[in-house]
């Protein structure tokens, strides 16, 4: 079980949305987990009780199709799925998450049960009828706004401007919650925490379709047409419709609805979650009726819901339904999972869409990873080695390129955390790059190679070399949060005796001089080997 770290009392509770298990992962997915992944590493390196939850989605009309035609049941399906794909993409891409939620777990089912019979008994939840137009891609009811005009097979039809498929029209009496009453709430709401949804373009689009006006919301489906999901607790009859089931997830991996004190200071302790990451495909369910559940069973929003952008595959989203998706390994397997992340975070503004390309990633790779942050690490772990028998030299006498080194790292480290406040993680690496640029130039401009030629130049030649080695401490440090595998192994070379990297506090990471003179390091495995592989022919 997870034991509480020690920490500066603050937590963190960063989620992902719960992935449904119609097929395997692609890159969107594993980019969503990334970020989310990335802004916990962080927090937990500045000594915040940081939670990263992550999990699948398994209910709903979409997974019971998908099992059908591969002639077995859902939960056999989501089984396999679970263990052959969602579990070892978490691997594939080094993220360390504190729990994994499936909403077939007993735990999530008992919890979104007493959480619907709360709405029922406070007046929150009616029985009525509704019509209309469903995309079972999207589990969701479409407006006529939400229909384009259908191509090839499906032209002359209204179909699903997300999935290009025609939606279905369906008629039901069931439940539906009382989201219409929430139009006002939810405003005040956004107007009173402009941060709520970001970035900006999204919190713009959810505030003008809230203004348009809100319905209530169907939140079952009848058993006569399908029964993939969890029971309506009053009226066995009906199920939860699957979104209502799937929002649910972040409280119920939490402890929400347990009856043990164990449970209740869990969730007491994390909610509200800090940042809610999701892709703009998902946004209103998130930004608006999420919050509005919440609100109905007396519970707060969360502080955040960040609504990223879309990798795009010829101009459109990469997707499972359409079959366009890139499996993660296919990337991993010749760059591995360090270049993965630091790929995705930086080629993309977080919150806008981006193309992935073998030739962008190929050429960041060489410039960026194995040229400026590899080489720089092994060229002066190497002079350590060569010119000190291994032992780290003092920091004597700093001239002013020096102090400049000292001051580049203290902005980089206040520039950095605060671009992860405003979740900006492509800013924080840009400006973590600035120390990396500063340490080339330095070294370039010190040449330690010439000043270990004239034994009078001993004492500078240890004061430039250590003040590299800080430098390189500081990198290890700040980029432990996205590239952990080759921060593990400069790490283990500067053999520091500061003990683990994982505990260093970030916050302080620019405080000078903690490396200590005399201390032998070890011998620095590649951070970023060379890829013998063409890629071209990818
Ligand atoms: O919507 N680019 O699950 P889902 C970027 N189960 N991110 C992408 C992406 C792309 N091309 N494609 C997918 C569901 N994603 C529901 C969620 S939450 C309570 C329930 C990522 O399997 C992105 O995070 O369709 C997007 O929001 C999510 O996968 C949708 O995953
Ligand atoms: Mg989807």
């Amino acid at each position: 079980m997870e034991t509480m770290p020690n920490n500066n009392g603050k937590s963190f509770y960063v989620t992902t949305p719960i992935f449904y298990v119609n097929d395997a992962p692609h890159i969107g997915h594993a980019y969503t987990e990334v970020a989310s992944d990335v802004l916990a590493r962080w927090h937990r390196q500045r000594g915040e009780n940081s939670f990263l939850l992550t999990g699948t989605d398994e209910h709903g009309e979409k997974i019971l199709r998908t099992a059908a035609a591969n002639k077995t049941t859902p939960q056999q399906w989501a089984d396999k799925l679970v263990e052959e794909a969602w579990l070892p993409l978490l691997e594939t891409i080094d993220i360390k998450n504190q729990d994994f939620i499936r909403t077939t777990e007993p735990r999530h089912e008992k919890a979104v049960q007493k959480f619907l019979q709360h709405l029922y008994d406070t007046g929150f939840i009616y029985r009525g009828s509704y019509e209309g137009n469903y995309c079972v891609g999207c589990e969701e009811y479409k407006t006529e706004a939400d229909l384009i005009e259908g191509e090839g097979a499906f032209s002359g039809q209204a179909v699903c401007a997300i999935h290009s498929k025609p939606v279905e029209k369906l008629q039901e009496t069931n439940y539906f919650f009382k989201l219409s009453e929430f139009e006002d709430k939810l405003l005040a709401h956004y107007e009173a925490n402009a941060k709520f949804i970001q970035p900006e373009s999204a919190r713009n689009e959810v505030v003008s379709f809230v203004r348009r006006g809100l319905e209530d919301l169907s939140i079952s489906r009848s058993k006569e047409k399908f029964d993939w999901g969890i029971d309506i607790p009053w009226d066995d009859s009906h199920i939860t419709y699957v979104w209502f089931d799937a929002l649910l997830n972040y409280i119920t991996a939490i402890g929400y609805g347990e009856d043990t004190d164990e449970a209740r200071a869990k969730f007491a302790s994390l909610w509200p979650a800090s940042v809610q990451v999701v892709g703009k495909d998902i946004l209103r369910f998130h930004a608006v009726i999420w919050p509005a559940m919440l609100m109905a069973a007396g519970l707060e929003p969360a502080n955040q819901i960040f609504g990223h952008g879309w990798l795009l595959v010829g101009g459109e989203k990469m997707s499972k339904s359409k079959l366009t998706g890139i499996a993660p390994s296919q990337i991993t397997d010749t760059f591995g999972s360090d270049a993965f992340r630091y790929y995705f975070m930086k080629a993309i503004a977080f919150g806008q869409d981006g193309s992935f390309s073998w030739e962008d990633l190929s050429a960041r790779y060489q410039a960026e990873l194995a040229n400026g942050f590899g080489n720089l690490a092994s060229r002066a772990i190497a002079m350590i080695h060569k010119y000190f028998d291994s032992v780290l030299p003092a920091g004597t006498d700093f001239t002013e390129a020096d102090l400049q080194v000292q001051n580049i790292a203290a902005t980089a480290v206040k520039n950095a955390n605060s671009a992860i406040d405003d979740v900006a993680i492509q800013d924080a690496i840009s400006s973590i790059w600035t120390l990396v640029d500063e340490l080339n130039n330095y070294i370039t401009v010190q040449e330690p190679w010439v000043l270990a030629k004239d034994e009078a130049n001993r004492a500078r030649l240890g004061t430039v070399l250590n003040t590299t080695a800080e430098g390189l401490r500081i990198l290890a440090v700040l980029l432990n949060p996205i590239t952990p595998k080759a921060t593990a192994k400069l790490w283990a070379a500067l053999g520091s005796g500061l003990g683990e990297l994982d505990a260093q506090p970030l916050n302080e990471a620019a405080a000078w001089g903690q490396l200590k003179p005399g201390n032998v390091l070890n011998v620095l495995e590649p951070l970023f080997p060379r890829i013998e592989t063409d890629t071209e022919s990818k």
